[in-house]
């Protein structure tokens, strides 16, 4: 699935690597252990594709899907923690959205004109929306979060919190790599017991949530 092949990095006389080589197969699981500053997510970045390596390749598996959890999570706008962990697309949060709004009994027609209430539903429907709303509480709730809090903005929680939904929105995700960044060090011991078991059972079956938006 992913291939290095001689790599080598610096930063000015400081060698992170040299010669690196890995092989990433399918059902792997690898845990990358190193001191501050020997390069682990700098390696994330060159597989990324955000810095180049000096020397060396880096091939991917064409089809295969990445999902990647940074070190820090970038600074987030008004989405609730379930609407992070659902953000499997950018249009699939905007279908939720319009579906909550119709079943509070306050559907936004006047901001969507196209919307109505059994297109809206059976479009969440087709894309498994449910499914996917179920299995992202469910994973939330795994990684410690409450259920009160699923629908607090984020930026009301903590940055461990958050940190959470984004890697509860990988795992709904479900990519062939899951590249995951010191993912443990907000997670407190019941829900680092919880994550590691859901790992050794990853990936699970497959949801399809391809959604169809007009
Ligand atoms: N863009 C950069 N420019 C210069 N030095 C960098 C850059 N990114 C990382 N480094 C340095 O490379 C080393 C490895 O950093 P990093 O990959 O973040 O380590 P780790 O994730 O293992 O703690 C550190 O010494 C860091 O200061
Ligand atoms: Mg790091």
């Amino acid at each position: 699935m992913l291939t290095l092949t001689g790599v080598s990095k610096s930063y000015g006389d400081r060698v992170l690597f040299a010669d690196a080589t890995l092989q990433v197969n399918r059902g792997d699981r690898i845990g990358l252990v190193g001191p501050n500053g020997a390069g682990k997510s700098t390696l994330f970045g060159l597989i990324l594709g955000e810095e180049p390596a000096d020397e060396g390749r880096i091939n991917r598996e064409r089809d295969a899907t990445i999902g990647y959890l940074p070190q820090e999570s970038a600074p987030i706008g008004d989405e609730t923690v379930v609407e992070i962990a659902c953000a499997i697309t950018p249009d699939f949060v905007s279908l939720m959205r319009r579906v909550k709004a119709w079943d509070a009994g306050h559907p936004v027609e006047a901001a969507h004109p196209e919307d109505l209430h059994d297109d809206v539903h059976e479009r969440f429907h087709e894309c498994n929306g449910y499914m996917v709303e179920a299995k992202a509480k469910q994973i939330l709730a795994g990684l410690g979060l409450k259920p009160e809090q699923f629908d607090k903005p984020a930026r009301e929680l903590s940055g461990g919190q958050v940190m959470r939904a984004h890697l509860a929105r990988l795992l709904v995700q479900e990519p062939d790599l899951l590249m995951l960044d010191e993912p443990t060090t907000h997670l407190d011991l019941e829900s680092l017991l919880w994550f590691q078991q859901y790992l050794q059972g990853y990936p699970l079956e497959r949801v399809e949530f391809q959604c169809i938006l007009q």
